[in-house]
């Protein structure tokens, strides 16, 4: 499989243009709650990384340092060579770089799903209007839901609020896709309809990091799994490699819970 030598590629060592985020010895909590605890986590340009553990282990609170949803005690996170800002325009530009699809799509209500794919072209990357239409139709075709333009969010099923997610997100012009369980409120005959879309992008090149316990879709789509417990990554691997021979207990004990239910 491709994958495992950009794992082997991004394990070695990988010139440093290749990088495109990176986390280092970052640490985060929340109160007593020490949640990220000396995370070294280093994301090639390209690469697709699933990210597994228990609940409550961290996970979403790792993507949203990555986007400064969060905000971190101690370490650093850079994306593409450049350390995340702090505040203001300099914010909004980086959260545009970074595209986030969570588990609740976050539409916004009152506005049509064309309008919501439009919205941060207009007001972030200042796109002309006839540029942001296109540009819309043009993902929301390339994400299977074209003939939805016209309609508000709530007419949509989850699987196609998802999919609308993702073109927003994608409008952007990402460098790097976060995903946060982007399938785990969908109704079982739409979560493939999703996994597709997200399939076909990382087909594409995109950089991904992608929170999820579909197990078909990190062995597919994914170069590298990280398994996160207590607000460690205790192991990483390519995910045959992971999926058929855990090394470590916390691991072992995690996949024969999701694999066994
Ligand atoms: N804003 C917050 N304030 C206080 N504690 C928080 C906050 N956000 C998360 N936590 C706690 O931090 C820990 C990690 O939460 P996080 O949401 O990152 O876990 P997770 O791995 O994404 O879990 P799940 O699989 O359930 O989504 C949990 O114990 C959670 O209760
Ligand atoms: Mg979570």
């Amino acid at each position: 499989m491709s994958g495992v030598s950009v794992t082997k590629a991004a394990e070695d060592a990988v010139p440093a243009a290749n990088d495109l985020v990176v986390l280092s010895n970052v640490n985060k909590h929340f109160g007593a709650l020490h949640v990220l605890q000396d995370i070294d986590l280093t994301i090639a340009r390209g690469e697709v990384v699933v990210v597994i553990g228990p609940s409550g282990s961290g996970k979403s609170t790792l993507c949203r340092t990555i986007n400064r949803l969060e905000t971190i005690d101690s370490g650093a996170i850079s994306i593409d060579g450049k350390p995340l800002p702090q505040e203001g325009k300099e914010l909004a530009r980086l959260r545009a770089d970074v595209g986030m699809v969570f588990q609740s799509f976050n539409l916004f209500a009152h506005k049509t799903v064309l309008e919501n794919v439009m919205l941060g072209q207009l007001k972030v990357r200042k796109t002309d209007k006839q540029g942001a239409t296109e540009k819309a139709r043009s993902l929301l075709d390339r994400v299977g839901v074209a003939s939805q333009a016209d309609k508000y969010p709530s007419q949509l099923s989850g699987g196609q609020q998802q999919r609308v997610a993702i073109a927003r997100a994608l409008a952007m012009d990402p460098k790097v896709m976060l995903f946060d369980e982007p399938t785990s409120a969908l109704d079982p005959e739409m979560i493939n309809e999703v996994l597709e879309v997200m399939q076909q992008l990382a087909r594409d090149g995109m950089t991904m990091v992608v929170v999820t316990h579909e197990m078909g879709f990190a062995r597919s789509a994914a170069n590298r799994v990280v398994f996160m417990a207590d607000g460690k990554i205790v192991e990483e691997a390519a995910p045959d490699q992971f999926f058929s021979n855990p090394r470590s207990d916390r691991a072992k004990d995690f996949l024969s819970k999701i694999l066994h239910h």
